[in-house]
Parts: C-alpha cells; structure tokens; sequence
C-alpha cells in the first residue's frame, strides 16, 4: 500500500506489549500514565515507569495492571519532563515486578523499554556474564540493557552504543532507550515492533501505537525497519541503525481522540458495534461509483493489469479477518468468477504453497501487524505473487509491506473481539469483488444494482441496531448455556463460523460454527434440550435447506434462534426465538446477519459478568506465533 523499502529480518514480536517515551515541557509521569492505559486494550501483564528526577533514574513497575503501577507512583514528587513507560505481556518469563520494564544497565544508569524478542540472547548474556556482570531478571530485554550499558562503557557515546548493540542482535525489537549519562535524550529504534514518533509543539512522544500520541499531536513518523530516532529537546534525527541518514517522512494521523474513547458506552465493545453504520460508510465513501456500477479504488491502480489477468486469488488471514476472507471468496468468484482460495495465513506460511506469477495475494487483517498473516505474505511475495492488503491500521507492517491495497478505514478498534472491523472489511471485499466483476462480465446494469444495493446496507445496519431489545432477552435465557451451535449455509456459512468465534471469545461458552448441511454428519449427535443453535437462515437460495435443518433440530428438542429477513411469516413457527434482519442481496448478508451475532454474544458476556473489551487470555494484536 504503502511503498517503502523494507530490510525485514524476523517478524517475531510481541506488541501486544505497550511503549510510550515523552521528551518535552510538561510533566512526563502523567502523560506516560495516560498513554499507558491508552495502550491497555493490547493486552499485557506487567507495567512500568522510568523518569530521571535530578539527575537520578527513578523506576517503578509491577506485575498487574496500570492501576496497581498507579498505586506505588506519587506523580507530585515525579516532576521530569522526560521519561519511559511500558506494559509487558510476559514472553520470558513469568509476569513478575522483577521481569516487567523498564530494565536498566549493570550500573543503574541506562535504562531501556523493549517490544519483540532477542533470538540470540542467550549467546550475548553468556558473553556478558564471561566480562562479570550479573542479571536480576529472565528476560531477554534485560540482556539488551546491559549489552547497550557494556557498549556505552567503552564508548561514552549513547546513540553509538545503541546501534552498536542493535546490530549485533538477531530478532525483534520497538526499543526506546534513556540514560542519566544523557539526560535530555531519548532514543528509539524498531525491527518487527512498530515505534510511532509523534512531533507536538516543543514535545515528543514515542509510543508503539498511535493512540498514546492522538491527544498529544498528529503529526507522526512511522519508523520503518532497522530505523531509529534520536531526539532530544532541539529537535531529532532519524537514521538507519547502520548511521545513514533517513528522511523520516511525515503523516498526518488520520482519528481523533473521540474514536478511542467508550462515547457513553458502558464498552468499547458495544460502541464499536454501534458505530458500523458510519464505519461501512467510511469504508464506501468515494469509492462507488453509483451510476456507473462500478468502483474506484485507487489504491488497486497500479495492480489493475494484475488484477485482470490474475488467474487465481488467494486470500490468507487468522481469526475473524481469514472468516471475511471466506465471504469475499463467495462474493468474488460469483461475480468476477476468479477461482479464490482462502487459506489460514498461519497454515500457508509452513507449508510451502504452490504461487504462480499470476497469482494474487490478498491477506486481510484489522491490525497490520499479526505475525502468522505477515510471515505468509512475505511468503507470497518471496515465491513471485502480487501481494495485496485489506488492512485497517494505516501505516501498519503488513500495509507497507504489499505492493497495493485498500484500507478498512475502520477507525480504532479497542475492543478486542472484532467487531466494525469485520463489517468494514466486508465492505471492501464487495467493493473489490464488483470492481473484478466489472473487469470480467458484470454488465453495468448489474453493477448499478449492487451499488446501490451497498450503499444502502449502513441504514440497514442502523435498522438492526434500533430493533435490537429481544437480543438481550435472548442472550439472558441462554446465558448458562455450556454450549452453542451455529449454522449458515452460502454466503451465511462464514458468519455462522463469526458468531461462535465471537461467543467463545468473550463469554468463554464453547460454541461450534458449521456449515448446516454438516449437521447431519456428525454435530447433530449433540443436540438435545440443552443446546441453543443460531440458524442464519435468511431468505435466498438455500433458505428451504435451512428449514429442514431447523426441523432436524427441533425433532431433537434443541432450541433454535433464528436470524431471519424481515417479512418472513414462516419461520416464527419452527424457531423458539427470530431476530429479523432487513433484506439485502444475498451476497450482502452477511454484513447484516452478522450484527445480532455480535450483540448476541456481548450480551451473552455482560450477563456472565466477563471482561468484555479484554477477554482471558486474548490480545488485541497477535504479533508471536
Ligand atoms: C476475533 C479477533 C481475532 C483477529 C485475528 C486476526 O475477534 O479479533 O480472531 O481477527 O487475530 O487479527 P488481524 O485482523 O489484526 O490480523
């Protein structure tokens, strides 16, 4: 999307963990505090803090939350205008006060916070322990502190011995490094872990994600790899890490602060549900071309040729991004009639798949940076492929590493069950599927149609939402339920895989997503008076089929809540409970049958009192394999 150049070594990292650095004339503390409960909806387990009072290097950190790091910090008596801050998510070793960052040099006076992994750790701590130092710590970041110490003793230069050091080192890193030695002068690096450098007026902040900057300023660089910044309070230098100069370009952060804050919402869950009619609506804006029937999408422009010769669409994705990717599977080869494949990013990666030139690459991911969708891209574009992206992160690793693409434009997704994401993706894909279709046979008649037909879900979507009371109830009856089933045939199929990944997500009830002809093969075995089942059985070509699920189902005294289309008299009398959706094409269902699943897990989560916008054991981006 994005073409920079990439030196990319090793995609190994682990940014679910958070970094903020601030150099500037306000108190660091408090805006470290602040853009650390920013970054809290990545996951983590351990946080900390590190600012120079009076030329000393005052550190507190903590297994648990940033709250409980609140409570062992007295802001009145940290007044440095220049600090460091970090949430951890443990990798080596166990979450503990001692394993969390910052960690600091052997003597105490350099101290550094770290996203990603030290593959040759081990080699360089048993150097350093040959040359006498010792380690508090398991942790491989530990190591980095004290190799970076080691260099600066025999340098006495900071920035010299933070590079000598990051050469040195195989694996990943987003790094920001802070010393006594130099005390008005932050330093931070990235290979794999991605390092945002916000520039506001007479400050900077570092974070690894841009919500920690917005309040403060949009006027960001995005390191790139083997990139770092050296800033001080005149001003900053970017540079590769081998000390050639770089010209560190800058965006313009495109969300406001509105969009990551819960809005009245009791969770950033619900209000990101909520917000779908307007976030489908950013991911159309500018691109139908109404009365044409077609699309524009300007990001595909140079991939056009591409495009129309390809003989073969691959799309690789995890979670609920590889779920849109069997949508627009449907929707494409229905309308462009391009064979798509759909593979898990993490399966393609290892298993050495077969690419030819003309085949197309598609990976699909709302945060730009899960490592299993960017090694499979790297993947592709090793073996020949043009690699395209749906991403929602601008700017994000997986972004600037496909030849094209089109963003989701989304807008912050905080919540870790992923919700507008999905939907926006969804919008994309059947963008992307009438601007194929319009290169091969779709006649404009029918392009118009679709158009318009897409350009109409968003009030639709609001429709969903405005009728949405009984979904409560129902998620209140079944709530102690041990299990769910949810079936879809067609375009439904994915949307049925959707909902039980988004009930098992965040309400932790084992859930099965099938397809509803599957059920007769070996998932009917549990149904009983027991088992709630979701059919989404709205009208189109296979709504007869689903019936008779429906009734396999019933016979057997499961409890069917159907999502059906509106104006349909038949099913209330097979389904024990039916959530209408307003009618669409069939190809654009699933954008509508999708919001009462997500509702009907959230609610289903609220009732058994779980963490809703930070499940166990769930980041928000997979950066580890
Ligand atoms: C589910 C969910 C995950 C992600 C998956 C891929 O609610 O959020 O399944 O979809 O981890 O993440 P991205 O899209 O960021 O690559």
């Amino acid at each position: 999307m994005l073409r920079h150049s990439h030196n990319f070594q090793n995609i190994l990292g682990k940014t679910m963990c958070g970094i903020v650095g601030y150099i500037g004339s306000k108190p660091a503390c408090t805006i470290i505090m602040n853009g650390l409960k920013r970054l809290e909806y990545r996951g983590y387990d351990s946080a900390g803090i590190a600012t120079i009072e009076n030329g000393i290097l005052v550190i507190s950190k903590r297994a648990g939350k940033v709250a409980d790091l609140e409570k062992i910090i007295n802001p009145t008596e940290l007044t440095s205008t220049i600090g460091i801050g970090h949430t951890r998510w443990a990798t080596h070793g166990e979450p503990n006060d001692i394993n969390a960052h910052p960690h600091s040099d052997f003597s105490g006076n350099i101290t550094i916070i770290h996203n990603g992994i030290i593959e040759n750790y081990l080699a360089i701590k048993k150097k350093l322990l040959l040359d006498g130092y010792s380690f508090k710590s398991e942790t491989d970041s530990e190591v980095l502190a004290v190799f970076i110490g080691d260099l600066y003793k025999r340098t006495k230069d900071l920035e010299k011995a933070v590079r000598l050091a990051l050469t040195e080192i195989d694996g990943t890193f987003g790094l920001v490094v802070m010393s006594v030695y130099e005390p008005n002068t932050l330093i931070a690096a990235r290979r794999g872990s991605p390092i945002v450098f916000g520039i506001g007026e007479d400050e900077y902040i570092i974070a690894s994600d841009a919500s920690a900057i917005i309040q403060h300023t949009r006027q960001v660089i995005y390191l790139e790899d083997n990139e770092m910044v050296v800033i001080n309070r005149e001003g900053y230098t970017t540079k590769t890490i081998d000390n050639q100069t770089t010209n560190g370009e800058i965006h313009e952060l495109e969300f406001d602060l509105k969009s990551i804050e819960k809005g009245g919402f009791e969770h950033f869950m619900l209000k990101e549900i909520y917000e779908q009619p307007s976030t489908f609506r950013d991911a159309i804006r500018g691109r139908l071309l109404i009365e044409e029937g077609n699309v524009k999408l300007g990001g595909l422009r140079v991939v056009a040729d591409k495009l129309r010769n390809a003989k073969r669409l691959i799309i690789i994705g995890c979670g609920t991004s590889w779920h849109s990717g069997l949508v627009g599977e449907y929707m494409i080869e229905r309308l462009a009639q391009i064979p798509v494949e759909v593979e898990y990013a993490s399966e393609f990666r290892y298993r050495s798949p077969i690419i030819y030139p003309d085949d197309v690459v598609i990976a699909i991911s709302q945060s730009g940076e899960t490592a299993d969708t960017y090694a499979a891209l790297r993947e592709a574009k090793l073996k020949g492929a043009t690699v395209l992206g749906i991403v929602n992160v601008v700017g994000s690793s997986i972004a600037r590493e496909t030849d094209a693409g089109v963003y989701s434009h989304a807008g912050p997704e905080i919540g870790v069950a992923s919700t507008k994401a999905f939907t926006s993706q969804l919008a994309v894909l059947s963008l992307l599927a009438l601007y194929l279709g319009r290169l091969k046979n779709v006649s404009s008649i029918e392009g118009k149609r679709l158009a318009e037909a897409i350009s109409a879900i968003p009030e639709k979507i609001q429709y969903i939402l405005d009728h949405s009371d009984s979904i409560k109830a129902i998620a209140k009856e079944y709530a102690h339920a041990q299990n769910f089933l949810y079936l879809g045939r067609g375009y439904n199929f994915p949307v049925a895989l959707e909902g039980a990944l988004k009930l098992k997500e965040i309400s932790y009830i084992h859930a099965e997503g099938y397809p509803a002809a599957e059920m007769k093969h070996g998932p009917i075995a549990l149904i009983d008076d027991n088992m709630p089942v979701v059919f989404i059985a709205t009208k189109d070509d296979v709504y007869d089929k689903i019936l008779s699920g429906i009734e396999e189902v019933r016979a057997r005294k499961g409890k069917v809540i159907a999502i059906a289309s509106e104006g349909d008299t038949q099913i209330s009398k097979v389904a024990s409970h039916v959530i209408y959706v307003p009618n669409t094409l069939p190809m654009l269902m699933p954008i509508l049958s999708v919001i009462p699943l997500q509702l009907l897990s959230y609610y289903t989560a609220v009732e058994r009192g779980c963490n809703v916008d930070m499940p166990r054991n769930l980041a928000k981006s997979v950066t580890v394999e």
